[in-house]
C-alpha cells in the first residue's frame, strides 16, 4: 500500500525502493567500517569515553555521517548522552561509555549506528580485551552463531517467528538464555521502525517477510539466566544474575532470493563454521 507520504509499507513496515536500497548499503557499510577501525583500539587501559570519542570523530570528520545515539530520546528516555553504546561483561545492551578502563580478560559489545543522507544503519560485534575466559569466548562465538541461525532463515514468505525461533532453540541447547525485553527491529530513514524482530518464539507466527523489508537481528545471549534489570543510570541494561551476556547485530535486506547482510565490511568476522552447509542466496 502507498499512503499519502507516497511511502510503500506493509502492515507499517516500510518497504524500501531499489535507490531506498542504495541509501541503506551505504550507511549499513559506514556503521561496519567504523568497528573496523575501532577495533585496534579495544585493548585494556582504554576508556570506553575513549572509545566514543574515536567513533564520533571518524563518523563526523571522515565518513561525513551522524552518530545516531547521541541525544536519542525514545518515549520514556533521558536523551542518550554518547555516540556508541559499549556494554561490558554483565552489561547486556546501552552500555554509556564512561572513564572505566577495559581491563583484560573484559567482553565489550560496541554497537554504532550511523546516518548517512537520512539512511541508518546499525551493527555490533563483541571483542575480547587480551585473554578471555573459555566461557567469555564460548559466549561470544556462540552468540555470534546465534545470529548468523537467524540471518539464514530470511527470504521472502518466512515468517518473523521462523527467525525467533531459530535462534532461540540454538542458544537454549547450548544452556545460555535469551534476553526478551529487547529485539530487533526494522530500520530505514528511522532508527527504529516496525517490525519488532523476537529473538525467540514459534515457527509460523508473526509476520511475513517480504523482499525491501529491512531490519537489524542482534541477539542478546546470557550466560545464565534471562532476566534482566535496568542498572540506575536510564539506560544501561544488565544481567539481574550478574552473569556474563553477549550481543552481535547485523542489519538485513529481504530479497527476491533470499537475504543480504548490509553491514558487511572488510573486517567483518569470519561466518561461523555452520554456514558451509548452507546455500548462500543469491
Ligand atoms: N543500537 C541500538 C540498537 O541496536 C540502540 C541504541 S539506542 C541508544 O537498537 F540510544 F542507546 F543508542
Ligand atoms: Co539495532
Ligand atoms: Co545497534
Amino acid at each position: 500500500m502507498t499512503g499519502a507520504s507516497g511511502i510503500i509499507e506493509i502492515m507499517g513496515i516500510t518497504i524500501k525502493s531499489p535507490s531506498d536500497i542504495e541509501g541503506m548499503r551505504l550507511a549499513c557499510r559506514l556503521a561496519a567500517e567504523v568497528l573496523d577501525y575501532l577495533a585496534p583500539f579495544v585493548v585494556a587501559g582504554v576508556t570506553t569515553d575513549r572509545l566514543d570519542q574515536l567513533c564520533h570523530d571518524y563518523i563526523v570528520d571522515v565518513q561525513g555521517a551522524i552518530p545516531a545515539p547521541l541525544n536519542y530520546a525514545p518515549p520514556g528516555y533521558k536523551p542518550y548522552p554518547k555516540s556508541i553504546c559499549t556494554s561490558i561483561n554483565q552489561q547486556v545492551c546501552h552500555g554509556i561509555p564512561s572513564d572505566r578502563e577495559l581491563k583484560t580478560g573484559d567482553i565489550i559489545n560496541c554497537d554504532i549506528t550511523v546516518i548517512k543522507n537520512g539512511w541508518h544503519g546499525d551493527t555490533s560485534r563483541m571483542f575480547i580485551v587480551g585473554e578471555g575466559s573459555i566461557a567469555a569466548k564460548r559466549l561470544c562465538s556462540l552468540t555470534y552463531e546465534a545470529m548468523w541461525r537467524g540471518i539464514v532463515k530470511v527470504r521472502p514468505g518466512i515468517k518473523l517467528g521462523d527467525i525467533g525461533h531459530a535462534i532461540q532453540t540454538f542458544v537454549e541447547n547450548q544452556g545460555l538464555s535469551v534476553v526478551r525485553e529487547f529485539c530487533g527491529h526494522g530500520i530505514g530513514r528511522k532508527f527504529h521502525e516496525e517490525p519488532q524482530v523476537l529473538h525467540y518464539g514459534r515457527p509460523g507466527t508473526l509476520e511475513t517477510l517480504v523482499p525491501g523489508m529491512c531490519f537489524t537481528i542482534e541477539p542478546m545471549v546470557n550466560a545464565g539466566r534471562r532476566e534482566i534489570k535496568e542498572s540506575g543510570d536510564g539506560w544501561t541494561i544488565v544481567t539481574k544474575d550478574r552473569s556474563l551476556s553477549a550481543q552481535w547485530e547485523h542489519t538485513i535486506l529481504v530479497t527476491e532470493t533470499g537475504y543480504e547482510v548490509l553491514t558487511l565490511s572488510a573486517g567483518s568476522p569470519a561466518l561461523p563454521a555452520f554456514m558451509n552447509a548452507v546455500a548462500v542466496p543469491g
